[in-house]
């Protein structure tokens, strides 16, 4: 491949708090909305946290942060992305003062990262909404939440402030839509939650967003700040122009958010579809001036699948395991969970984005879950996964190609860099990583890390700056 990465291409992993550091009750962390979902994002939500809940334990991060940061190092990392944890920060989420022992945590991690030349990526909120908020306010329904993510923000930003430069303010926002419990800690029942309700805990994000930029643009000029959403290029099932319609209004519906961090306001196209769905948006004196004045300085996104609509779907057959819904793809293959791979869709994303906000994109999750083999070659257990290599190199083949078009491409941070447990799903057995973790989805395993083979194909496309890559 001729050379295309940038000198500076941020090539890195992404990981989060609560699907890997485990220690869900040490040192002063108070619940989240994963603490009570044993079964993935979209499962039952139990009273209180049960053993076979995954995440408790998770993949020991919290104790191998030091043994799993130097094997990104030596894979050659640039940058790292994860999230802190709210409630380690403040354990319910509505107190006044912060919990010590969590951001001494963040301190050692960082701190870890920088020793080894990484730079931090930190997600602020990522689907781990501390529970009290969900059980006394309803999550992010109620505007309160906005100044208790104002004063956690404030507190981690002065805290990092030399130690962590890019941060997301939620990660995947517009999930909001389809897992108000996990991405929006709305205990609301998805059937009786209100779309009233919803768009407005919607915009409370919106503005929280809004918010932590500008707090944090004041404490330090140099962060860099950016929005985060699942992008999902959307096809029409045929030229059938009802179809290209329905599939124009499906990513509508994505673009609200980005539309809204980039461009300072809400689409118009938004304002008919709220009045249409008798929708209307309660804004507080100022939310207008905040979301025009402080946009973001970059746009990251998650890109997992392409989806495909149509204005009838009752013709077709419905892609299983895809969150934003859509139709099967007859051209794609898909992965055991049913997500469909398109290396195109990210080079139709990167290029989409780029020709409708033209400011920097940043993709900080892309891979393939899939179950692996542990097997021994030359007396060491590893993992022959070839099927990830593919899977990235076709995908970086692309981010290579939307490059060359002149798309500005900050970096690229796979999804579960080291293995950890699935969000949809809760299963250990979903895997990700360059990093194999002995940890099963009935929670037995050694937690040790092996090396896969993939481990060594990505430390080369870091060191050739992606020239290794196959076209
Ligand atoms: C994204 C999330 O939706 O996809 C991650 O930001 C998640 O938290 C990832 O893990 C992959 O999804 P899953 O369900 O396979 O873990």
């Amino acid at each position: 491949m001729v050379k295309k990465f940038p000198d500076n291409f941020l090539w890195g992993g992404a990981t989060a708090a609560n699907q890997y550091e485990g220690a869900y009750n040490e040192d002063g962390k108070g619940l989240t909305v994963q603490d009570v979902t044993p079964h993935g994002g979209f499962g039952p939500i139990t009273d209180e946290p049960t053993e076979d809940n995954l995440k408790l334990v998770g993949i020991d991060f919290y104790h191998r942060y030091k043994e799993d940061i130097a094997l990104f190092a030596e894979m050659g990392f640039k940058v790292y992305r994860t999230s802190i944890a709210w409630a380690r920060i403040f354990p319910k989420g509505d107190e006044l003062e912060p919990n010590e022992a969590g951001l001494a945590f963040y301190d050692k991690v960082f701190d870890e990262c920088l020793k080894h030349g990484i730079e931090p990526l930190v997600t602020l909120s990522h689907y781990e909404t501390p529970l009290h908020l969900t059980r006394e306010y309803d999550g992010w329904t109620n505007r309160k939440l906005i100044e208790f993510y104002e004063r956690y923000v404030t507190v981690v930003f002065n805290r990092y402030k030399d130690k962590v430069k890019y941060w997301l303010t939620f990660n995947e926002i517009n999930s909001v839509l389809h897992a108000p419990f996990m991405s929006g800690g709305i205990g609301t029942p998805p059937e009786e939650l209100s779309k009233q309700n919803l768009y407005q805990a919607v915009h409370h994000e919106l503005v929280a967003s809004a918010s932590a930029t500008k707090i944090a643009h004041e404490i330090n000029p140099d962060f860099k700040i950016g929005c985060m959403v699942i992008a999902m290029p959307t096809y029409p099932m045929t030229p059938d122009p009802e179809d290209v319609v329905a599939a124009m209004q499906a990513e509508r519906s994505n673009y609200l958010f980005s539309d809204v961090h980039v461009r300072g306001k809400y689409p118009n196209y938004a304002n008919r579809f709220f009045k249409e769905n008798g929708i209307e948006i309660e804004f507080a004196e100022g939310d207008k001036e905040l979301l025009a004045e402080n946009t973001v300085d970059f746009l990251s996104f998650s890109y997992y699948m392409s989806v495909t609509q149509a204005a009838d779907h009752s013709k077709y057959d419905t892609g299983k395991g895809n969150i934003l819904g859509g139709l099967k793809n007859p051209h794609l293959k898909a992965s055991e969970w049913g997500w469909q791979i398109d290396p195109k869709g990210l080079y139709l994303a990167l290029n989409d984005f780029y020709d409708r906000y033209q400011i920097p994109l940043f993709i900080v999750e892309n891979g393939l879950g899939a179950v692996d083999q542990l097997i021994e070659v030359d007396g060491e257990l590893t993992v022959d996964d070839q099927y990830r290599i593919d899977y990235m190199n076709d995908h970086l083949v692309e981010v290579g190609n939307a490059i060359e078009d002149g798309v500005e491409v900050m970096g690229y941070t796979s999804w579960g860099c080291i293995d950890l447990v699935s969000a949809s799903t809760a299963e250990m057995s979903k895997r990700y990583g360059f990093i194999y973790v002995d940890r099963n989805n009935d929670g037995s395993g050694t937690l040790n890390r092996y090396k896969k083979k993939s481990f060594n194909w990505y430390k080369e496309v870091i060191a050739t700056n992606g020239e290794s890559l196959v076209d």
